[in-house]
């Protein structure tokens, strides 16, 4: 039976001054905690024993998930003192572990929301052989991704974190967050100490001799590092283009869930999560949002491609495009924030303030 280490640590999230006291795998897409779909997920894909190597904000992933029999998994937590990095989280928790040292053991990016075929790569690494093997997916831009080339055979020939140079950018493939270790591979990560698993070991392990292999799998692929990309995932979520055994209800155009308020003219389109006890008054419009518990969207609020945080106010016909409300933030009427704009948790902006389009 394959186990699996999720890491759900670090320096933080960009979410962070967005949703105070939520670390970024506890915000919900498509109504819970985003981590839950990355769990169902592996439990779908036959994985019983998850080890989480938290460090950020740690103390609230155990009394929500516990031993995470609710998922049919058995769930452990291993908080580090300080951030020690993705390989030296992984190297932390390797006590855990049951696997023999010839066993594969798996390990997922926490920030990810992907269709990956985890039994398809864990089939790879056994047919090749390998030590390490990598999903990889490509990308438009690489650059702020780990760089993997790979052979004819699928062989990973070199590993470049984060590029800096045009040189440096030789492919369009990247690491896509989702490994399957040997188990002795692990613990030949040095011990007490910050590694990156990105920067250290696998090129230690490539100048090594050791066995990279690359499985491309061109399947859904999202890292939710920005608030843009959550909102986008918790989206696809909903609409079923990402696939999760955890969104609550049928996939479709919206998500509503239980004791939200939604006025019967109010129009929510585009994968739109409407959170409990949050409120939408007649002649809203909300697409492609997502809008978290007890937050409220006033008479003729337009909402797109927005995160309206939990408890914030978005005045009457204010409208909102790309933006991101902090937790309680309150945005007067007839406002109009487009294009990135972040409210920080508990900001208030009177009524007519900011405009992006002409005065009339
Ligand atoms: N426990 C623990 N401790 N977890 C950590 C730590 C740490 O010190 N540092 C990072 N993590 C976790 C993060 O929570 C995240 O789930 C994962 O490791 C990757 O860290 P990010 O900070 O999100 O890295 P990134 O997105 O810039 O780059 C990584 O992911 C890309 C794919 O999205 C790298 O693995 C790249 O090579 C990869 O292409
Ligand atoms: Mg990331």
């Amino acid at each position: 039976m394959t186990e699996a280490i999720l890491l759900v640590g670090g320096k933080g999230t960009r979410l962070r001054p967005l949703t105070m006291n939520t670390p970024k795998p506890m915000v919900p897409a498509a109504g819970v905690p985003f981590l839950t779909h990355q769990l169902a997920r592996a439990r779908a894909a036959g994985v019983e024993h998850i080890v989480l190597a938290t460090s950020y904000l740690a103390e609230v992933f155990e009394p929500y998930f516990g031993d995470g029999s609710d998922l049919g998994l058995h769930l452990e937590y291993v908080t580090e003192e300080e951030p020690l990095g993705t390989g030296g989280a992984i190297r932390n928790v390797a006590s855990k572990l049951h696997s023999a040292p010839d066993e594969p053991v798996l390990i997922f990016n926490g920030d990810i929301l992907t269709g990956l075929d985890i039994e398809a790569l864990v089939h790879t690494h056994r047919t090749t052989n390998a030590d390490v093997s990598l999903h990889l997916t490509r990308v438009e831009d690489p650059r702020a991704f780990g760089l993997v080339p790979t052979d004819d055979t699928g062989r990973v020939t070199a590993f470049l974190e984060k590029p800096q140079t045009p040189e440096e950018i030789v492919t369009d493939q990247i690491n896509a967050g989702a490994y399957v270790f040997n188990r002795a591979v692990i613990d030949t990560i040095p011990a007490g100490r910050p590694v990156s698993v990105e920067r250290e070991t696998f090129p230690g392990l490539l100048a090594s001799g050791a066995h990279l292999q690359g499985m491309v799998d061109s399947t859904y692929w999202l890292d939710l590092g920005t608030p843009q990309a959550f909102v986008r995932g918790s989206a696809d979520l909903v609409m079923g283009r990402a696939p999760s055994p955890a969104v609550p209800g049928r996939c479709g155009d919206r998500l509503v869930l239980d004791t939200a308020e939604v006025a019967p003219d109010a129009k929510l389109t585009g994968g739109t999560v409407i959170g409990a006890g949050a409120r939408v008054e007649p002649g809203a419009r909300v697409d492609g949002s997502t809008v978290l518990d007890g937050a409220v969207i006033e008479a003729g609020a337009q909402v797109r491609d927005s995160l309206v945080g939990e408890g914030a106010r978005i005045g009457a016909r204010t409208v909102l495009d790309g933006a991101v409300i902090g937790d309680r933030a309150r945005i007067g009427a007839d406002n109009e924030l487009r294009a990135g704009a972040r409210v920080w948790c508990e900001a208030e902006i009177p009524a007519g303030a900011i405009r992006f389009s002409s005065d009339q």
